[in-house]
């Protein structure tokens, strides 16, 4: 096991009927003014909104809104949000909503006490030291924004989509009722789904061997998604299906899974491969959510590095699915590990998710300006399973159309 630091900050609330303990939250936390943050509507159209503010207003705490947050975030309303949140003095900003909000939220509060345009933060991407407090109601099990120290922006006019991070950005509490996860199209869901489990594979399949604590934690974790996904398939309104879903996504990309497993302490576990080459895609296409360009990129990517390192590849197909090779042959691992990912992205469009990139409108002309920016973001060579050259990389958009 690798040495590895473990920083998990986050107060989780969690519960059914729990947006309703927003206000008191907030307000235990010292906040007496907050930015409230949200999307582009589904929390009015819930009602989420209304019981958030309700609870801020019955614990005296005064708010300002700030709506319109699209999905792919984008800086402009970032800009916007801290002029806003230093006119108003704001102590706290709070996210009502999903990754998309909470990272707004979260560009935001750094951007505050940060003395110049905020995107240079962004293209710097050493991590982020200050920040005002902030705090999350989630309404949509996915990114994991809500516990993680990551925060992920578009610059449209640069056509680039960053991240960066920093422990100071993990929220201070999340709020997580899982009633409210109910009204999301089961797309949303999906693509959710297929998040957390790429967030769970970026650390698995990382540059070194087994990590028995950190690998059984990550293939438990893929089995209770899966059971939950199908249910929720189902049965939209099943609470403790989308309960799983909801914990789950936090446990995928709080850390937890990658203890051990990194090659540097102070650094996140594994190469993130799939993430650097979707992440291009939803730059150039902010309509593009991000977990159905994973649902195709995170199959494509297995299939072209399985061969780096096999053994990972064969842990995964018998921990994750139950798949054992029938004999010890190189054509017996072949199949378990083929038929270990065919079963993956199986499960991601039978949920509903793309099988190419097509399915997503996108086309093999687009590849070149992906190419251009993933040069500009990753250099010549990313990643950690197996490096990838950008003609590697290339090979794999290629075959996922
Ligand atoms: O905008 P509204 O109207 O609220 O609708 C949203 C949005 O259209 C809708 N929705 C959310 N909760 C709902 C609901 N609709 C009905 N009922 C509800 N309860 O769902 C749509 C997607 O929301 P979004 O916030 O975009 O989803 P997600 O949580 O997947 O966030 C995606 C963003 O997070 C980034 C992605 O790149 C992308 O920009 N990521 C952030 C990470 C982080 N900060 O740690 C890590 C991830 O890898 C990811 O890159
Ligand atoms: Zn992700």
């Amino acid at each position: 096991m690798n040495d590895f630091i473990f920083q998990s900050p986050t107060r989780i609330v969690f519960g059914r009927g729990y947006v309703d303990k927003t206000g008191a939250e907030v307000a235990a936390l010292g906040a007496r003014n907050v930015l409230l943050v949200y999307g582009g509507g589904s929390v009015k159209r819930t009602g989420v909104l209304d019981r958030a503010e309700r609870s801020l207003s019955t614990e005296g705490v005064d708010y300002t809104e700030l709506g319109g947050v699209r999905p792919n975030p984008e800086v402009r309303l970032v800009r916007e949000g801290i002029d806003l949140a230093r006119k108003k003095n704001v102590d706290l900003i709070l996210a009502v909503g999903g990754g998309s909000v909470i990272d707004c939220a979260k560009a935001i509060a750094f951007g505050v006490p940060y003395d110049g345009d905020v995107w240079e933060l962004f293209e710097r991407r050493t991590p982020i030291k200050a920040s005002l407090p902030i705090a999350t109601t989630l309404t949509i099990p996915a990114a994991g924004s809500e516990a993680s120290g990551s925060c992920v922006i578009s610059n449209d006019k640069l056509r680039l989509k960053r991240g960066v991070s920093g422990d100071v950005l993990r929220p201070s509490v999340a709020i997580m009722d899982p009633e409210l996860t109910f009204t999301l199209p089961q797309y949303q869901t999906a693509a959710g789904v297929t998040d957390m489990i790429c967030h769970i594979c970026e650390r698995y399949f990382s540059g070194i061997g087994a990590v028995p604590v950190a690998d059984n934690i990550a293939c438990g974790l893929i089995r209770a998604i899966m059971e939950a996904a199908r249910q929720v398939a189902k049965k939209p309104d099943d609470y403790d299906a989308r309960a799983t879903l909801m914990w789950a996504g936090t446990l995928a990309h709080n850390d937890l899974c990658g203890c051990g497993r990194s090659t540097a302490a102070e650094r996140r576990a594994g190469g993130w491969e799939s993430h650097a080459l979707e992440h291009e895609i939803s730059a150039h296409h902010s309509e593009v959510t991000h977990g159905a360009g994973l649902a195709v990129i995170l199959p494509a990517w297995m299939r072209y590095v399985w061969p780096a390192h096999p053994e990972r590849f064969l842990s995964f197909a018998k921990d994750v699915f139950g798949l054992m090779p029938k004999d010890d042959t190189h054509d017996a691992d072949v199949e378990t590990i083929t038929r270990s990912i065919d079963e993956l992205q199986q499960l991601f469009v039978s949920l509903g998710m793309p099988k190419t990139l097509g399915d997503l409108g996108l086309m093999p002309d687009d590849i070149e300006a992906w190419m251009g920016t993933l040069h500009q973001n990753r250099g010549e060579v990313f990643g950690e399973f197996k490096p990838l050259t950008l003609n590697d990389a290339r090979a794999i958009y290629q075959s996922s159309f």
